[in-house]
């Protein structure tokens, strides 16, 4: 009799796991939607909070409630004492997102709410992630260079807080407004690696801390957040514009992965790439070094020219390509990069994990639980015969 051949859906690519209400990513179209709502509208229309408030619940506030959710967040943005000692305590060249991570999980430490399987715990903890995630990264900036951490600053914005909180210094408009684009943009996006992580866990019933540290692990991958970190890495080894088109042949050539090219899901350009450029070029020009976002871009063609050459199709950019130089302009080391990037996602994590556990209006989730196809082919055909330690 033939035998079956398993259908394998390697890597879950395209393989709808469940169904979602948050968000939407159109790889044909380069399209994201989150809830109803185009990104490439909403970005620099509106802010981080307004965002959160609805990938969270679900409509955009009103000024009444945006200012209680702002006020919220605000109130939440302290972190435990014990949490700063633990930070004061990690070697220096921890790597940032497994200090985020360890964060994360030791923030559940000090929440009764972890404690609580209920929707209204949910949303606490939800807001407390949000308020404190920006808090951990730019105390630990500071931690690693012996710098007492700074305070955070109820009366500013969450963009502005962070930037405030990293560098003592309160960020003009400009600043402000191009740090909470980058926010915006990369708040939520579907089920990717890191989300999927997180909903996975809390299908298990385990709580939001539990969940959004697997996110933090999942996203640190270069594949996933961690590749703008490795863009700027990419950037700052070639040095000069001069030398992009060698570098990118000799990369290709050598069996290398151009960092911030290709998608698991985009057949054309990521539109945040195309809302992040421009932001680029502007704060190239405002601090007088255009190079890095010349690089950029002369990477972009001399990138897409040389993948098709090699592949005989097309690549495109993807969110982490023009956020690496435009992070960088902002005065924030590249391996924090990454770090930033988890939070602004942490609220696209909670509206997840919210929606796995308790579903809103999409159907009721099940616990996760695939299958794989088993091939320890070890003693052949048959199973292996067991051998006492002492007769191996
Ligand atoms: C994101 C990524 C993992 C998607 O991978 P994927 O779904 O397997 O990509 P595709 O199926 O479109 O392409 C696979 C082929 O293209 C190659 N490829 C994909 N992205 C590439 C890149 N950035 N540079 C060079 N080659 C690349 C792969 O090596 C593979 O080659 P092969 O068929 O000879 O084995 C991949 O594009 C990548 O590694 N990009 C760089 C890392 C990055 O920017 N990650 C952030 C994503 S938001």
């Amino acid at each position: 009799m033939e035998e079956c051949k398993p259908i394998l859906n390697t890597g879950l690519r395209g393989f709808k796991v469940a169904t979602t209400k948050i968000s939407d990513v159109d790889g044909l179209a380069g399209k994201l939607i989150y809830r109803g709502y185009l990104i490439k509208e909403l970005a620099g229309e509106i802010s981080y909070e307004e965002v959160v408030y609805l990938l969270l619940y679900e409509k955009l506030p009103n000024k009444k409630e945006l200012d209680h959710f702002k006020k919220q967040l605000a109130e939440e943005r302290q972190l435990p004492p014990e949490l700063i000692l633990s930070l004061e305590n990690r070697p220096k060249d921890a790597l940032p997102m497994d200090i985020l991570q360890a964060g994360a999980a030791m923030l559940a430490h000090h929440d009764p709410d972890a404690k609580e399987l209920s929707l209204e715990a949910a949303n606490r903890m939800a807001i407390k992630l949000i308020a404190k995630f920006p808090t951990i990264v730019a105390a630990w900036s500071r931690i690693r260079n012996n710098q007492k951490p700074i305070e955070p600053n109820p009366s500013l914005s969450h963009a502005a807080n962070f930037l405030y909180m990293m560098n003592g210094t309160i960020p003009d408009d400009e600043l402000t407004g191009f740090f909470d684009v980058c926010l915006v943009l990369h708040a939520e996006h579907s089920f990717n690696a890191s989300t999927f992580a997180a909903r996975e866990v809390a299908s298990t019933r385990a709580h939001m801390y539990a969940a959004v540290t697997a996110g933090v692990g999942s996203l640190s991958g270069e594949l996933h957040g961690g590749a703008n970190t490795r863009v700027m890495e990419m950037l700052l080894e070639i040095g000069s514009v001069d030398k992009v088109e060698e570098y990118v042949t000799n990369l290709l050539d050598t069996g290398g992965i151009i960092m911030g090219l290709g998608h698991a899901v985009y057949q054309t350009d990521d539109p945040r790439a195309h809302i992040l450029a421009p932001m680029s070029k502007t704060m190239g020009e405002r601090t007088g070094e255009t190079r890095w976002y010349e690089m950029t871009k002369l990477l972009e063609q001399k990138g897409k020219e040389a993948f098709k050459r090699k592949k005989g199709r097309d690549i495109y950019v993807n969110v982490d390509f023009y956020s690496a130089a435009l992070y960088y302009y902002m005065g924030i080391p590249a391996d924090l990069f990454t770090p930033i990037f988890a939070i602004a996602r942490i609220s696209g994590w909670a509206a997840h994990v919210i929606e796995e556990q308790f579903g809103g209006a999409a159907p009721k989730p099940v616990l996760y639980r695939p299958d794989s196809h088993y091939i320890g082919d070890y003693c052949g055909p048959d199973l292996c015969a067991f051998v006492p330690l002492e007769d191996r």
